[in-house]
């Protein structure tokens, strides 16, 4: 796609999120990967009314060279791309129910949400990193967010909310949308006995999807 196309996709799946609730307010960036740079919502932007034309631009070393001043959170989305060479996308978000669990669960708990489905494995990944909570914009979080990212997909900020990654920017919002679903179903069961998937599932399903 080009520079231009990602731009006008950004805004189209911005909206779409804000319009079912994924994110509120001003809550929640994306970035994506260009082949000279980023692109990045701006700060204090919501993602329901971006405007294509003042998305952030930064150069391959992280400057802001275009649009508005970026999101606070650039080395959360720094360190997800670093680790992620096949990486084309990051979406956070402050969705309710994986915000939830991220208050819920331990720091250092590498696997908070149960595999109940499917896609949530396809999407998400076996692995779902709880990271130690860190001021919005801190930059001392990179280091922690860097070295989780480089074996897991998606990792939940403990206390404030999900980093998702994707190959594409629709590959990453669809796990961002799965991953909250998923934390809606793991809430809903909570305590009841559900069936997970097993072992040999959830293998089945990575061999095949990838
Ligand atoms: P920005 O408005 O700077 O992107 O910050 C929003 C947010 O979600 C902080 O975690």
């Amino acid at each position: 796609m080009t520079e231009n196309e990602l731009r006008d996709l950004l805004c189209e799946l911005g909206a779409s999120l804000f319009a079912r609730g994924y994110s509120v307010g001003s809550a929640g960036n994306i970035s994506v990967r260009l082949p000279d740079g980023y692109l990045m919502t701006p700060t204090n932007s919501s993602l329901g009314r971006l405007k294509a034309e003042r998305i952030s631009k930064l150069d391959a070393g992280w400057a802001h060279v275009g649009g508005d001043k970026p999101s606070k959170e650039v080395f959360m989305h720094r360190a997800v791309l670093t680790a992620r060479p096949d990486a084309g996308a990051v979406v956070h978000l402050h969705s309710t129910h994986a915000t939830a669990i991220g208050c819920l669960a331990e720091p250092g708990e590498s696997a908070p949400i149960p595999p109940l489905t499917p896609y949530f494995v396809m999407r998400v990944g076996r692995s779902l990193p709880v990271i130690p909570y860190y001021r919005p914009g801190d930059a001392a979080m990179e280091p922690a967010i860097h070295e989780a990212a480089k074996s897991a997909r998606a990792m939940l900020l403990a206390n404030h909310g999900p980093v998702v990654s994707g190959k594409t920017l629709m590959d990453a919002v669809y796990a961002a949308e799965e991953l909250e679903e998923s934390a809606r179903l793991a809430l809903m069961l909570r305590g009841a006995g559900a069936r997970a998937l097993t072992g040999a599932q959830v293998e089945d399903l990575l061999s095949t999807f990838g």
